[in-house]
C-alpha cells in the first residue's frame, strides 16, 4: 500500500489520541471527537483517499480505517469517564448544602374527625371480637325497612324520615340493614359491626341529612339485655374515658324488643344543663338506640329462634365525636373547614 496514505491515517490517529488525552473538559473533548471521528471528520475524509487506490488494496485499507475508528472510539468512552468523573467531583466539592434552610413545607392533611371516631370504634370493638362489615348505601326497602320488621304503611316508618329514590329503593336512613345483610349470609355465632353513611330529611343544630352510624350485632345461644348493657358500658368507657356518664332509657324500635336509647352526660355544660343548647338543657345527649333483635327479625332472615338470640345498637358517629371532643355545632363535620379539622 502506498505509504503515504498509510502515513496519513497513522498521523490522524495519533493526532487524536494527543488531543483525546489533552482535552480538560469534556465539552473540548466532545469537540474533538467530532473533529477526528465526526460526520465531515478527518476519518471520513481519509476514507475518500480509497479512491487514489489500486483495486486490490482497497478492502485492507477499508479495514485499516475501521480498526482506527474502533480503537479512538474506544479511547474517547475512556477518557469522557474519567473527565465526567472528575467533573462531578469537583461540582461536588465547591457545592454546599444548607441542610438548616428552611422551606415552605405544602399544607399537611388531616384525617376527619368522622373516621378517626369511626376507626377508634371499630378497634375497641374488635377487641371484643366484632368484625367489620358495609352495606349498599342504596337499599332495597326491604332491607332498610321491611325485613327489620317496619311494614309499608306502618307508622314506625315516620321515625325517619325518608329519601326515597324510586318506589322500592331508598338512601339508607340507618346501618341497621347490615344486620339482615349478615343475618341472610352468615352463619351464627355472629359479632359484627357496620358502619358508614346514612341519610334522613333533617337538619339544624344537632340533626344532619347525611351522617354516620355504627350498628353492632351479636347473635349467640343465649344472649340478655346484661349483656347488652355490659357490652355498651364497657364499649363508652373505652371510647370517652370513665369521667362520663350513661344511661339507658326504656324507648321503641321494631326491631328490637325491648329496646333502650342510649344517653350519654354532655361534655359542655358537665351534665347540668344550665343555658346548654348542645343537650337542650337537660344535661344529656342521646348516641343511638339498642335492644334484643326482635324475633320477627330472625323470621324475616331465616335465622331459627329462640335457638339464635341476639341484641344489636346503634350510634350516631357525628354524635359520639361532638361528645368526645365537645364540639358546640354537629354542622362543622361535613363543612371540611382545616381550621376547624387541624384541632384534631
Ligand atoms: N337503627 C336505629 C336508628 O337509626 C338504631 C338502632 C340500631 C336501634 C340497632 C336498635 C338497634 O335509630
Amino acid at each position: 500500500m502506498e505509504n503515504t496514505v498509510q502515513n496519513k491515517l497513522n498521523a490522524i490517529k495519533e493526532g487524536a489520541i494527543r488531543d483525546f488525552n489533552k482535552a480538560q473538559d469534556s465539552t473540548e473533548l466532545y469537540n474533538f471527537k467530532v473533529q477526528y471521528l465526526g460526520k465531515s471528520g478527518a476519518l471520513t475524509e481519509a476514507m475518500k483517499l480509497m479512491a487514489n487506490l489500486p483495486k486490490e488494496e482497497k478492502p485492507l485499507f477499508g479495514k485499516l480505517v475501521n480498526e482506527v475508528k474502533a480503537e479512538l472510539e474506544t479511547l474517547y468512552s475512556e477518557v469522557e469517564n474519567k473527565i465526567k468523573n472528575q467533573e462531578i467531583n469537583a461540582q461536588m466539592s465547591h457545592q454546599k448544602l444548607d441542610l438548616s434552610f428552611s422551606v415552605a413545607s405544602p399544607a399537611k392533611g388531616n384525617e376527619h374527625p368522622i373516621f378517626r371516631v369511626t376507626n377508634e370504634i371499630v378497634s375497641i370493638m374488635s377487641r371484643l371480637g366484632y368484625s367489620l362489615r358495609t352495606g349498599p348505601l342504596i337499599e332495597k326497602d326491604y332491607y332498610n325497612f321491611e325485613a327489620l320488621n317496619i311494614p309499608p304503611n306502618h307508622p314506625a316508618r315516620d321515625m325517619q324520615d325518608t329519601f326515597f329514590v324510586d318506589d322500592t329503593h331508598v338512601l339508607r336512613t340507618h346501618t341497621s340493614p347490615i344486620q339482615i345483610h349478615s343475618l341472610e349470609n352468615e352463619k351464627p355465632p355472629l359479632r359484627i359491626i357496620g358502619t358508614g353513611s346514612v341519610f334522613r330529611c333533617d337538619s339544624d343544630i344537632s340533626h344532619l341529612p347525611n351522617f354516620h352510624q355504627i350498628e353492632g350485632m351479636c347473635v349467640d345461644e343465649k344472649v340478655s339485655m346484661a349483656d347488652l348493657k355490659g357490652t355498651i358500658s364497657f364499649f363508652v368507657k373505652e371510647f370517652f374515658g370513665p369521667q362520663l356518664q350513661t344511661r339507658f332509657r326504656p324507648s321503641f324500635f321494631p326491631f328490637t324488643e325491648p329496646s333502650a336509647e342510649v344517653d350519654c352526660s354532655c361534655p359542655i355544660c358537665k351534665g347540668k344543663g344550665t343555658n346548654c343548647s348542645l343537650c337542650k338543657q337537660t344535661g344529656w345527649i342521646e348516641i343511638g338506640g339498642c335492644g334484643l333483635i326482635n324475633p320477627k327479625v330472625f323470621e324475616f332472615a331465616k335465622v331459627e329462634y329462640p335457638k339464635w338470640q341476639g341484641f344489636a345498637f346503634g350510634f350516631g358517629i357525628e354524635r359520639m365525636a361532638i361528645i368526645k371532643y365537645g364540639v358546640d355545632d354537629i354542622r362543622h363535620f361535613p363543612k371540611n373547614d382545616v381550621r376547624f379539622l387541624n384541632q384534631f
